[in-house]
């Protein structure tokens, strides 16, 4: 695997759905969990924060801010078990920025991307601030792609 030449796999941890199962069409999969696959940095012996379920069950679906969003009780166990207050949490797929605001709630570092600028705009909507969009995407670390 690519990633492997790069990182260390540590483990993969399974975040169940609740109520509603999603269908992946292409696949012919009913699905009833995510996976998250868990890499640390070549020979670190980095550990969580504190003892982390294998298998989470997270709360019901939240697409008030996206069509794919994340529901925040996951985001926020996830974000809180992995990293420390200050520490820098990266997300490339952005979406409804809903580990911007987990990350703002737990005084973590954050920074996120998203390619599509309607999508971006209704995340900066979503934080707090009286701030111009730049301004007040680059205040929580996020610059449109
Ligand atoms: C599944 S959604 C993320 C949902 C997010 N976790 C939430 O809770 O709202 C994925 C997002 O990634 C964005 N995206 C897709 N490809 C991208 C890329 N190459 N760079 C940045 N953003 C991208 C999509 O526009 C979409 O908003």
């Amino acid at each position: 695997m690519t990633l492997g030449k790069h990182l260390d796999y540590f483990y993969d941890f399974v975040l169940m759905h609740q109520g509603n199962t999603s269908m992946l069409w292409p696949r012919r999969i009913i699905s009833g969990y995510k996976s998250l696959l868990c890499y640390t940095l070549k020979g670190s012996k980095a550990l969580p924060v504190t003892n982390v379920l294998g298998k989470y069950h997270g709360s019901r679906s939240d697409k008030r801010f996206h069509q794919w969003g994340q529901e925040i009780h996951s985001a926020h166990y996830y974000i809180d078990v992995f990293s420390r207050e200050g520490d820098l949490v990266v997300d490339y797929f952005l979406g409804g920025g809903t580990f911007a605001e987990v990350c703002k709630r737990l005084n973590r570092n954050f920074v996120g991307f998203e390619i599509d600028h309607e999508v971006y705009e209704g995340a900066l909507s979503r934080l707090d601030g009286a701030l111009g969009p730049n301004e007040k995407g680059r205040q929580y670390g996020m610059e449109l792609i």
